[in-house]
This record gives C-alpha cells, sequence and structure tokens, in this order.
C-alpha cells in the first residue's frame, strides 16, 4: 500500500512510518522543525505543510492512504506565538487535505487530540459530548477536525479524526515523562512540578495508538467520524512523578509551582479521560492502562530503547 505520513519524523509518526515501511511504500512530508526520525525505507520529502507553494510542487501516488500528524503540538507556546501554530496547525491541516484532494487519497486520518472537549464536565467524556477548547492548540485541533468534515463531505474525501489522549512510549521527546526525567538529571534533590500534582489524566501507549491508525486507516467505508482513542484509566501527576524517581532511584522534594487552581499552564486541563466505547466497538482495545503505560514508557526512556516496548 502506498501511505503518505506528515510528521513522520515526528515522535508519533515516526513510530507508525517504522511499523509500516517494511512491505509498504511509505512517504514522509515533514519539515523537521521538531522532528528527526528518519526511516531507511521511507522516502523523505522534507516540505513545510503550512507553504501552500510548496505543497503544490508535491506529487504523490494516487489514491494514497494519508496520516496526517504534522503540527506543532506545545499546548504552552500555542497561547504565546499564535500566529506561527495557526500556520503549522490549520493552515498545515488545510495544504494535507489540499493534497489529499489532489491525489484521490483513499484515506485521511487526521491526529486530533482530547484537549478539544477542554474541561469536560462528563468523565468519560464520549465523542458526542461538546467541545470547548482552552487552549490555542485545542482551538486549532477542532479547525482541523472541521476541515476535514468539509473535505469528506464536499469532496468524498474517507476520512478519520483520532482523539489522542497523552500518548507516551520509547523516543517520546516532550511531555511529562521527559521534562520530569531531565529535571531530575539536573537536580535528582528537587523535583519542580507544574500545577497541585493531582491533575489527572489518561496516558495511552504509542503501540496502542499504532493499532489504533492502522485499524483505522484499513477501513474503507467510514465517511468523516471522530473516535477517542485513550487507555480506559487515568493517572494524576504525582503517581507519574512516583513512578519516575522509583525507577531512577531518587527520592526528591516536589515543588509545586504554577498553581493556577491546580493547573500547571494556561491552557492545561485538569482532568482528562477518555470514553473508548466507539473505538472498541471497531475492534480495538487498549492493552494497557495509564500506570502500565507510563511504568512501560520510563523503561524505554531510561534504557535507551529506540522501538516502543523493546530493549
Ligand atoms: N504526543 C501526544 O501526546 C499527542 C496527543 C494528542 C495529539 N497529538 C497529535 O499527534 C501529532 C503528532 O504528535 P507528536 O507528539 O508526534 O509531535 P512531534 O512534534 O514529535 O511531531 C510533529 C512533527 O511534525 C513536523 N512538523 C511540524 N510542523 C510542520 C510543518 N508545518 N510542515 C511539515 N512538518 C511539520 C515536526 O517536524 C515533527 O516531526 C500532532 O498532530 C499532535 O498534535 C499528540
Amino acid at each position: 500500500m502506498d501511505y503518505v505520513i506528515t510528521g513522520g519524523a515526528g515522535y508519533i509518526g515516526g513510530h507508525i512510518v517504522d511499523s509500516l515501511a517494511e512491505g509498504n511504500n511509505v512517504t514522509v512530508i515533514d519539515d523537521l522543525s521538531s522532528g528527526h526520525h528518519t526511516n531507511p525505507n521511507a522516502t523523505l520529502l522534507k516540505v513545510d505543510l503550512s507553504n501552500g507553494k510548496a505543497i503544490d510542487e508535491v506529487r504523490l501516488e494516487r489514491g494514497c492512504t494519508m496520516l496526517h500528524l504534522a503540527a506543532n503540538p506545545n499546548v504552552r507556546t500555542s497561547m504565546l506565538d499564535v500566529r506561527r501554530h495557526f500556520e503549522q496547525d490549520v493552515t498545515g491541516t488545510l495544504n494535507a487535505l489540499e493534497l489529499a484532494r489532489r491525489h484521490d487519497a483513499s484515506k485521511f486520518v487526521f491526529a486530533s487530540s482530547s484537549v478539544v472537549y477542554g474541561e469536560a464536565r462528563k468523565v468519560p467524556t464520549p465523542e458526542k459530548y461538546r467541545t470547548k477548547p482552552v487552549s490555542n492548540y485545542g482551538l486549532f485541533k477542532l479547525f482541523g477536525e472541521e476541515l476535514v468534515e468539509r473535505y469528506s463531505t464536499d469532496y468524498g474525501i474517507k476520512a478519520v479524526s483520532l482523539r489522542l489522549a497523552n500518548v507516551i512510549g520509547g523516543r517520546t521527546s516532550h511531555g511529562i515523562i521527559p521534562d520530569f526525567m531531565e529535571k531530575l538529571r539536573s537536580n535528582p534533590a528537587r523535583l519542580e512540578i507544574l500545577g497541585d500534582g493531582k491533575q489527572r489524566k489518561s496516558y495511552v501507549y504509542i503501540n496502542d495508538v499504532i493499532h489504533a491508525v492502522t485499524l483505522l486507516s484499513g477501513k474503507t467505508r467510514m465517511r468523516h467520524t471522530r473516535v477517542n482513542v485513550g487507555s480506559d484509566d487515568s493517572i494524576s501527576v504525582d503517581e507519574i512523578a512516583e513512578i519516575i524517581c522509583k525507577k531512577m532511584g531518587l527520592s526528591p522534594e516536589y515543588a509545586y509551582k504554577n498553581n493556577l487552581n491546580g493547573r500547571g499552564w494556561k491552557g492545561d486541563v485538569r482532568v482528562m479521560l477518555l470514553d473508548n466505547k466507539k473505538l472498541r466497538g471497531l475492534g480495538w482495545s487498549p492493552e494497557k492502562s495509564s500506570r502500565e503505560a507510563v511504568e512501560t514508557a520510563v523503561n524505554d526512556l531510561l534504557h535507551g530503547s529506540t522501538i516502543a516496548g523493546k530493549q
């Protein structure tokens, strides 16, 4: 099969490329702005997706399956550098959809996020629950979903938007786990924690996400559908800190910072847990709980594994 994977040099995209590159024809579109992963069996096109002119020059296999993961996933900077985030996350998605339209893509899979729900009162949160993002990153993901919906309705592109929980595993370069590990390496006696440590969120292991992506990219009858992808439970920031400290053999003092009613930064969501029934109905279930995902991801990172779950 022909796959085009935007953001394929990044964390999640890189793992998906590795799982598909043997036996498929894989093309990666990435500007290498943050990701640098390469796979010898995949072709890399170094292109900025927010640059419409450069995208007009790109030629792909007709009928390819497009997995669109390129974006800037940093919630915090989305509140500061708004225009750049809009270009990367919204214009980038529009241009990816244009590529899909021009090349009659057989399927378009969009990496959206749980943050589209904002501070949900209904937990676990089902897909039909209202969307009310509290960060620009979340708003731009919602814009992206709406663009996907239009292209699916107007141009008949079969599409799915995956509302991903926090994805973790080997090679994670951003998010709470590498952040805590880096802080502890530079000062083993003190761990700075953003927020009150009681924030509770769902963490899903990278292999469960790869399974969801490959399953859904193969379902050909779907017009646009929005699907939650998370583990079935959540874990608190304090519990994650404990797991990491234990595995690193450290007992630092915890220093809580930036307590915005418990949140760690503007745009942070305090509680996140997704209702996975819809995806379960399509034949998927997570192999790991949030705790198991965190423990395995910490092992992956401590032992320098380049393949999730393998050492
Ligand atoms: N990591 C998570 O926990 C998580 C959770 C929910 C949703 N997502 C979404 O999943 C996708 C992948 O996330 P990730 O964690 O792998 O992020 P990442 O930063 O590791 O990967 C993103 C990739 O996109 C590339 N990129 C960014 N802007 C680009 C542009 N304009 N043109 C071409 N390439 C560009 C970067 O160079 C990078 O390789 C993103 O869309 C993100 O919003 C991630």
